[in-house]
């Protein structure tokens, strides 16, 4: 009964009729496979193992992340692509391997478009947090080579990653995964196992070249501030009718609605035009405090409140 997170569990039988077990293993895999359907599980590392961390997620609609024009459409398009080709890759001895940035600023929809994704194809995401204690570049082949199956990794702030190789935090712990340990645990031995991995950061411009040299890094995005056709179809999103039980706001006929969607886009064009801007998260933020008619003004003042916090 040790053994933490899982536990030991012995059966014994008094009759001979052994076929009990499978079946009884068979049911228990199934309801606790019923729990995670429809789920996103998150894997954190364990030792040198990936683990579930926390119970499966509510699958979040990959319609519910507003990126810019083509944006999320790129990047569903290649990983489809990708997943089709197995066999190409195997025939050119090319590793079956893709490898995303998405960079820009924060607040944009990184993190929750590569969950939302994830979810959309019934993949897992393994977070990988290069800087965490005890994570060493020999830890890092062995896990990067033993991802569970359908599964993002995902490496998070990847700028960060390294800079702290000369840092000593205050009780004396560094980070010993190495740069270039990291590269080679990405280029890892050639093998047929499939391995998608994501990598996000708030600052492009400080990345090594050899981490984000084709191969490593196969298709970068910049996920950006919210241009004025994103806030308005996040109003609309918000604001919409939805399928689901009412919003808790007053209900909007949809030209009203239009209407102001409308209103919302000419504000964050204009406040583009004077050099303003605005991310999708504050965005949200505003129309979860504001009801859709309040939103406008709301978002005068927050325009108004950024001008004055500028520099
Ligand atoms: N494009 C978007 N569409 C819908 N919601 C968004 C979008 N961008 C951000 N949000 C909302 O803002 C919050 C923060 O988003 P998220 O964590 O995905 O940003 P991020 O780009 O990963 O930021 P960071 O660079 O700081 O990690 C989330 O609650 C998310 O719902
Ligand atoms: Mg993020």
């Amino acid at each position: 009964m040790s053994g933490i997170p899982w536990e030991t569990v012995t059966l014994t039988t008094l009759s001979r009729d052994r076929t009990i077990f499978p079946k009884l293993l068979a049911e228990a895999r199934d309801i606790a496979m019923r729990g995670q359907e429809g789920k996103l599980v998150i894997h954190t590392p364990w030792g040198i193992e990936w683990k579930p961390f926390g119970l499966p997620r509510r699958k979040r609609p990959l319609k519910s992340v507003v990126l810019g024009s083509g944006i999320a459409e790129a990047v569903e398009k290649d990983v489809s692509a990708f997943l089709q080709r197995r066999q190409w890759y195997a025939d050119r001895g090319i590793p079956y391997r893709r490898g995303y940035l998405l960079h820009g600023p924060p607040g944009s929809g990184k993190s929750s478009f590569i969950q939302a994704l994830a979810g959309s194809l019934s993949y897992d995401i393994c977070v990988l947090n290069l800087s965490e204690r005890g994570l060493a570049d020999d830890k890092l082949i062995h896990l990067l080579s033993n991802i569970p199956e359908r599964s993002f990794v995902l490496i998070e702030d990847i700028d960060a990653a390294f800079n702290k190789r000369v840092q000593t935090s205050e009780d004396g712990y560094q980070s010993s995964v190495t740069f270039s340990g990291f590269l080679n645990a990405l280029d890892g031995v050639a093998s047929g196992e499939e391995r998608i991995i994501f990598m996000t950061t708030n600052h492009p411009e400080r990345l090594d070249p050899a981490l984000i040299r084709p191969g490593r890094v196969d298709l970068s995005l910049l996920i950006g501030d919210a241009s004025s056709s994103q806030a308005k179809r996040l109003f609309i999103q918000f604001y919409g009718r939805g399928e689901e039980e009412p919003s808790g706001w007053e209900e909007i006929q949809e030209d009203e609605l239009t209407a102001l969607g409308n209103s919302i886009e000419r504000l964050v064009e204009e406040e583009m035009q004077a050099g303003g801007k605005v991310s999708m998260a504050a965005l949200q933020g505003l129309f979860i405090r504001s009801s859709a008619r309040e939103a406008a003004d709301g978002l005068r003042s927050l325009f108004k409140e950024q001008r004055t916090l500028k520099p």
